[in-house]
């Protein structure tokens, strides 16, 4: 067979937001886009800030030479001593320029890191829901992931990821604000992992590193902010990305950052650079390097998106959803009516509404909803939501 066994096994499981998407093209033929409220891709829906892009005007067009070429695998002194002095300010802690790693978004960056990490037969834990695609990154490189289910409040389940983590655990990935539940998790809870992992590392006498995908960080709410990792956790790496925050999901341009107070964490930084050449990245975009070491701290305009969540939140408890209120992110994650994820899918799916089951994120029982749309779309969906809400409860 032309294709191997592992990727036609992967591409039989393939993602349930690609299969949600393209029912909804069909519907969207079929019925007209404008009868369509399709709510399953996590594409941000607003351009990025005016600034970016007389940044990147002005960069092309200076007179620097080379703008378009190699750099050290790592990524530009410059931009990596810039985005330090930004991460070190924000996790409070002196961050040298040698620990920054610029990757190709965070898919990219994880990518290298797990790499770097990972035995085979190493494996990773998580929180479920989760980001689905880190069960492929951690296969990658060889990895297994255990999914471990949060509370009811969709905060880490701390007593499941004691059970769940073994003397094969070398990584732990959390994500907050969280895809695709919204949640975002307390600086009380990350503290108390921050213990757990600290003992299940003496334990196992190896380290067990925190990676903490951030790419929504700073897309949050209610004037509240995330807690950082680094002064919780001596062994955290940071992986994230400008894709969200500033709409530039395409340019593939984020970074990984590795606590100074990693254990080996020379060599954790080498082996992290080494596989972004190996794995084929080679290196960040260079241009787009240049661009975001000016925008640092900068993003898209956040109430577009509070707004957004205020009005779905406002159609769907009134009808009678139950959900926990997303703190960040773009995406709600309410309960399925009636507990069968796949189900209240079907039926919304015959409202033209479409959305992503719950157990595409290792979560079945709930489904998500990508806020990321257009205010037609919000508003549109409505009756549908309540048509869908009342077949499924009778
Ligand atoms: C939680 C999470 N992590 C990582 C990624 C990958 O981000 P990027 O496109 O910057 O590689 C995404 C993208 O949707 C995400 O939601």
């Amino acid at each position: 067979m032309a294709v191997s066994s592992q990727i036609v096994e992967s591409m039989k499981n393939s993602s349930w937001i690609r299969k949600m998407f393209e029912a909804g093209a069909e519907l969207a033929a079929k019925y007209g886009a404008e009868n369509v409220f399709d709510f399953t891709l996590g594409n941000p829906n607003i351009e990025p800030p005016a600034e970016f892009e007389q940044i990147l005007i002005d960069y092309i067009k200076s007179p620097a030479k080379g703008k378009y070429g190699y750099m050290a695998n790592a990524g530009y002194l410059d931009v990596r001593q810039k985005v330090a002095d930004y991460v070190g300010s924000i996790e409070k802690v002196k961050i040298p320029a040698k620990n920054v790693i610029m990757s190709c978004g965070a898919a990219g960056g994880m990518n290298s890191v797990l790499k770097t990490i990972l035995n085979p037969g190493d494996n990773v834990v998580v929180s479920a829901p989760f980001f689905a695609e880190y069960t492929a990154y951690a296969a990658n490189h060889g990895g297994k992931l255990i999914a471990v289910p949060c509370k009811d409040d969709l905060d880490l389940n701390l007593e499941g990821l004691e059970k769940a983590i073994d003397k094969h655990t070398t990584a732990m990935i959390i994500n907050s604000p969280n895809n695709p539940s919204g949640r975002v998790y307390p600086q009380a809870t990350i503290n108390k992992l921050a213990e757990l992992l600290r003992r299940k590392s003496v334990e196992n006498s190896r380290a067990i590193y925190l990676i903490s995908d951030e790419p929504y960080k700073k897309i949050i709410f209610d004037g509240n902010t995330v807690p950082g990792t680094f002064a919780a956790y001596e062994n955290s790496i940071i992986s994230t990305s400008f894709s969200k925050d500033l709409s530039i999901p395409g340019q593939r341009i984020g970074y990984v950052v590795v606590s100074p107070k990693a254990e080996d964490v020379g060599l954790l930084i080498d082996g992290i650079v080494l596989c972004t050449r190996v794995l084929g990245y080679v290196n960040a975009p260079a241009v787009m390097q240049k661009v975001v070491a000016e925008m640092l701290g900068k993003s898209v305009d956040i109430s577009f998106y509070e707004k957004k969540r205020n009005r779905i939140c406002e159609i769907l408890g009134n009808i009678g959803y139950e959900f926990v209120k997303p703190e960040g992110a773009f995406y709600l994650f309410p309960k399925a009516p009636g507990g069968d994820d796949l189900k209240a899918v079907d039926t919304l799916q015959k409202e033209n509404v479409l959305v992503v089951p719950g157990r595409g994120f290792g979560a079945p029982g709930y489904f998500r909803i990508a806020f990321c749309v257009a205010d037609s779309v919000i508003e549109g969906s409505a009756k549908g939501f309540e048509r869908a809400y009342k077949a499924l409860t009778k």
